[in-house]
C-alpha cells in the first residue's frame, strides 16, 4: 500500500531553538520513515507579520534547513521553498473565495498573534495566513500535518476549505488530519512561548557554555528562594526541560526539589549538561553542512523540482474541476 503523505513547513526564522525542535521538528523526524514526506520553507508566510522580512529570507532559509538536516531530516525527502512554487499563490487566490472573513477572524492563533504584535490594524495577508497554509497543504494532497498546538486551527480551516472546494467544484482534495506533538508547546526560559522575539530561547546549535548561560536565567518556582526551600516542580520551566530532555532522572529531581535537597543552581547545571549532550551530535552535523552549503542548495533545488511536478498536476485537477484557468 502506498504510504500516506505528510506535508510540513516552517517560516524561515534562521537557526532553530528548542521550542521548534520539541514542537515540530522532532515529530517530523519520528514520522519520516512511515510516511511519504514533503518539507518546505514557508517564506511568503514570513511576510505576513513583517513585509521587510523578505530581505533576510534567503539566509534564514539556508540556516534553518541546515538545522533540519543536522537534526536528522533525511535529505532524500523533498525539501522545497514555497515562493519557488508559484502555484501556491494561485491556489491561495482560488481558496480565498471559499471562506468568509468572519471565519478567519475567529481563528484563535490569529487573535493571539495580533495581541503579541500590539497592533491595531490587521494586515490582509495576515488574516489570510491560514488560507495560504491550506494551499500549501492541499497542493500536495497531504493526509497528515504534524504541527504544534498553535497551528491546529489552521489545519481545521484547511479541512473546511477542502470540503468547500470539493462540494463546489469536484472531489479533488483529501481532508488532512492534524498530528499534534506531545510537547506541542515547550515554554521559553521565562515561561512564555519560546520564540526569537522574546529572547527566552535556547538555540539547539548553542555551545555548552551558551546553553548554561541561558539556563541560568530560567524562571523556576518563585517560592523556592533558598536552596533548602521545598520547590514545586510542576510550575518550574527547568523541570519541563528535564521532562523533555532528561526523562531518566525525572523522579529523582522531583523528590530532590520537593524535599529541599536539590537547589535550583545544581538542578540548572544538570539541565544544561543534559541539553548540551542531547544536542551535541546535531551541533557536529551542523558544522558539516556549514562547510558544504552547496550541498544544501542542491537539496533545495531537487526538492523544488519534485514539488513543482506535483503542483502542476494538482493545478491541472483544479482547473479541470473548475472548468477554468
Ligand atoms: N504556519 C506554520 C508556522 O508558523 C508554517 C506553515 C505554513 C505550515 N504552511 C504550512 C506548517 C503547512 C504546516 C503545513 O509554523
Amino acid at each position: 500500500m502506498a504510504k500516506k503523505r505528510i506535508l510540513s513547513g516552517m517560516r524561515p526564522t534562521g537557526r532553530l531553538h528548542l521550542g521548534n525542535y520539541a514542537g515540530a521538528l522532532e515529530n517530523w523526524i519520528e514520522l519520516q520513515e512511515e510516511y511519504d514526506n514533503f518539507f518546505f520553507i514557508a517564506d511568503w508566510h514570513a511576510l505576513t507579520t513583517n513585509p521587510s522580512a523578505a530581505f533576510e529570507v534567503k539566509e534564514k532559509t539556508i540556516q534553518m534547513v541546515i538545522d533540519w538536516l543536522a537534526a536528522g531530516i533525511n535529505p532524500e525527502n523533498p525539501i522545497f521553498i514555497q515562493s519557488e512554487i508559484k502555484q501556491h499563490a494561485e491556489l491561495h487566490l482560488i481558496f480565498s473565495m471559499l471562506i468568509s472573513t468572519a471565519r478567519l477572524e475567529r481563528n484563535p492563533t490569529l487573535k493571539e498573534q495580533v495581541r503579541d504584535l500590539n497592533s491595531e490594524t490587521l494586515i490582509y495577508g495576515h488574516l489570510g495566513y491560514p488560507v495560504l497554509q491550506a494551499a500549501d497543504i492541499l497542493m500536495y494532497k497531504a493526509n497528515v500535518v504534524p504541527v504544534g498546538e498553535d497551528q491546529a486551527p489552521h489545519v481545521e480551516i484547511t479541512r473546511e476549505i477542502a470540503r468547500k472546494f470539493n462540494q463546489t467544484y469536484a472531489e479533488v482534495f483529501p481532508e488532512p488530519e492534524t498530528r499534534l506533538t506531545k510537547f506541542a508547546r515547550l515554554p521559553g526560559l521565562d515561561g512564555r512561548k519560546m520564540g526569537k522575539s522574546n529572547d527566552n530561547f535556547i538555540l539547539f546549535s548553542a555551545t555548552e557554555d551558551e546553553i548554561s548561560k541561558k539556563v541560568r536565567t530560567a524562571v523556576t518556582d518563585p517560592q523556592k528562594v533558598r536552596r533548602n526551600d521545598p520547590g514545586h516542580p510542576d510550575i518550574c520551566n527547568v523541570f519541563i526541560y528535564h521532562q523533555k530532555f532528561n526523562p531518566a532522572e525525572i523522579d529523582e529531581i522531583r523528590r530532590g526539589c520537593e524535599s529541599g535537597m536539590l537547589g535550583c543552581v545544581d538542578c540548572k547545571n544538570n539541565c544544561s549538561k543534559k541539553l548540551a549532550d542531547f544536542f551535541a551530535p546535531i551541533r557536529e552535523k551542523r558544522l558539516y553542512y556549514e562547510k558544504n552549503i552547496s550541498e544544501v542548495k542542491d537539496i533545495l533545488e531537487t526538492g523544488n523540482k519534485k514539488a513543482q511536478a506535483i503542483a502542476s498536476e494538482t493545478m491541472a485537477d483544479v482547473h479541470n474541476a473548475m472548468n477554468m484557468g
